[in-house]
């Protein structure tokens, strides 16, 4: 059975006591799963001390990106031995923004995935189509190339650390959501693509979350799907009602 993940991104949010605050009042609305893990990743900047305030609870700390070295000349990068160092053992890679805003590209986003893997950090791979991906009845192109390309030379024995997170572009932070049959349809085919890269074990290990305006609304009819493994969440991750409501879904 595939452990369920709620990941909390807390995007460019928060000061030292905003989310000290935060990661407190989530971790009250946590209980000791055995059927889920909570993972949040705050702002580069408050890292370490959002993982002291955590410290004794079975929450997660993971980067929002990550740069494939350990140190050297990348202004402006965070590299795994730093997370490492704050507390944090996951890191977010791909993630829509990155791709849209910061223009990477799916070779840059291989290299984040091979070094956070290399320093042994839980990589959370993201993927997605833009709306007129999605008009043009390309989704399932684009997710595949996002897929292959993201996970190009990642070895088998390193897709325990893999999760993936499909979040079509459209549905991030717009409110609108894709409707479970949507979403289901999408993460049953990138399982199957799992499966025809590396092999069946694999695939039904590896752990598909969705992402894109999850709220405590929807959270139910989307972990209800045999294939969502999980929710990357956004703006309802910055409420700690909100995301508690999501992480104690049904
Ligand atoms: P959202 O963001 O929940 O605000 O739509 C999701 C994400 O960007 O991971």
């Amino acid at each position: 059975m595939r452990k369920a993940l709620i990941a909390g991104n807390w995007k460019m949010h928060t000061t030292v006591v905003e989310a000290c605050q935060l990661a407190a009042d989530v971790a009250k609305t946590c209980s000791d799963y055995t059927d889920r893990e909570v993972l949040l990743a705050p702002p580069y900047t408050v890292l370490s001390e959002v993982s002291h305030v955590i410290n004794n609870t079975s929450i997660i700390i993971g980067s929002q990106n990550i740069c494939w070295e350990g140190k050297g000349a990348f202004t402006g990068e965070i590299s795994p031995v730093m997370v490492k160092d704050a507390g944090g053992s996951a890191a977010i890679v791909g993630h829509s923004e990155r791709r849209h805003i910061f223009m990477e590209t799916n070779e840059l986003i291989n290299r984040r995935v091979k070094g956070a893997l290399a320093f042994g950090l839980m990589t959370i791979l993201c993927i997605g189509e833009t709306l007129d991906e999605r008009d043009a009845e390309k989704t399932f192109v684009i997710l595949e190339e996002q897929v292959r390309k993201g996970l190009a030379d990642v070895d088998g024995a390193d897709m325990d650390k893999i999760v993936i997170a499909y979040e079509p572009v459209w549905a991030i932070g717009t409110g609108k959501t894709a409707s479970k049959e949507q979403a289901q349809e999408a993460h049953a085919f990138i399982r199957e693509l799992i499966e025809q890269l590396y092999e069946k074990n694999i695939a039904e290990q590896t752990r598909i979350l969705y992402g894109g305006s999850v709220k405590p609304g929807n959270v139910d009819e989307l972990m209800a799907q045999t294939d969502i493994d999980g929710a990357l969440v956004g703006g309802a991750a910055l409420d700690a009602d909100s995301f508690g409501r999501i992480i104690n879904f049904e």
